[in-house]
């Protein structure tokens, strides 16, 4: 890679469509999806990269029929029991961003389990975005920031760095490159600011056909490409 890539995002998408192709459930590529999940992240790591973030499940996807929702809700369950000790041994972190009070209490001990098995690996910090939106999470920053201006613990001037601290990407660098699968070209209120600056890389491959080798290669396009943020450097 000719620039070092820290932070990769990746909206995952097309698992319904991939398995309409095949006269399948919509639950079907959602199935497939959570072993591309392990596959990736497995790569991810391997080739260093510091933080990978995976829109999982958006603050929209609750407008799905609620046998779908009901059927997104109970993969972290499938796939942290599948995949849990691999990511261990693999010495990967698990966090999350977005909102978790709105899932089901065995959803939420699914994940908090697997953010405290985790908490202290050195390894890549596999993030899922679930219950995330980019503009439910400015919202929630300007609101925290009001407050601490109403608090007298900031006065009501602040840069673009400060207001950062008030994100839920706060912990982690930068978002280098963010990945779009299955041909669409849109953000659909992914990280809004974060990828203000972002390379934005896309597939015509669904999330569950992509595999491990033409993930490093979109790694590999997102990285030669120059980054001037604004500039003529
Ligand atoms: C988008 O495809 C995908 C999702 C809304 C769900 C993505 C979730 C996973 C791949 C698994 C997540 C795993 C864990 C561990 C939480 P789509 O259904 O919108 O596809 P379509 O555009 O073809 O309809």
């Amino acid at each position: 890679m000719n620039q070092t890539l820290r932070h990769v995002a990746i909206i995952m998408d097309g698992n319904g469509r991939w398995a309409k192709k095949q006269q399948q459930a919509r639950t079907f590529g959602h199935f497939h999806g959570v072993d591309k999940v392990r596959e990736i992240a497995i790569a991810a790591n391997e080739v260093g990269l510091e933080v990978l973030t995976l829109y999982a499940f958006s603050t929209e996807n609750w407008k799905r029929p609620i046998e779908e929702v009901n059927y997104l809700m109970q993969l972290p369950a499938v796939f942290f029991s599948k995949f849990l000790s691999e990511l261990m041994e693999k010495n990967i972190r698990i966090q999350t961003i977005g909102d978790l009070a709105p899932f089901p209490e065995a959803t939420k001990t699914v994940l908090v389990n697997a953010i405290s098995s985790t908490a202290a690996n050195t390894g890549m910090t596999l993030v899922f975005a679930m219950n995330y939106g980019g503009r439910d999470e400015l919202v929630r920053a300007a609101k925290a920031y009001a407050e601490d201006v109403r608090d007298g613990k900031r006065t009501n001037s602040i840069t673009e760095v400060e207001f950062e601290h008030y994100l839920m990407t706060r912990d982690y660098p930068p978002v280098d490159l963010c990945i779009r699968t299955s041909g669409e070209q849109r953000l659909s209120n992914f990280l809004l600011w974060q990828l203000a600056y972002a390379e934005l890389v896309f597939t015509p491959l669904a999330w569950p056909e992509l595999t491990a080798k033409e993930f490093v290669e979109l790694l590999n396009e997102g990285s030669r490409r120059e980054r001037r943020f604004g500039g003529l450097v």
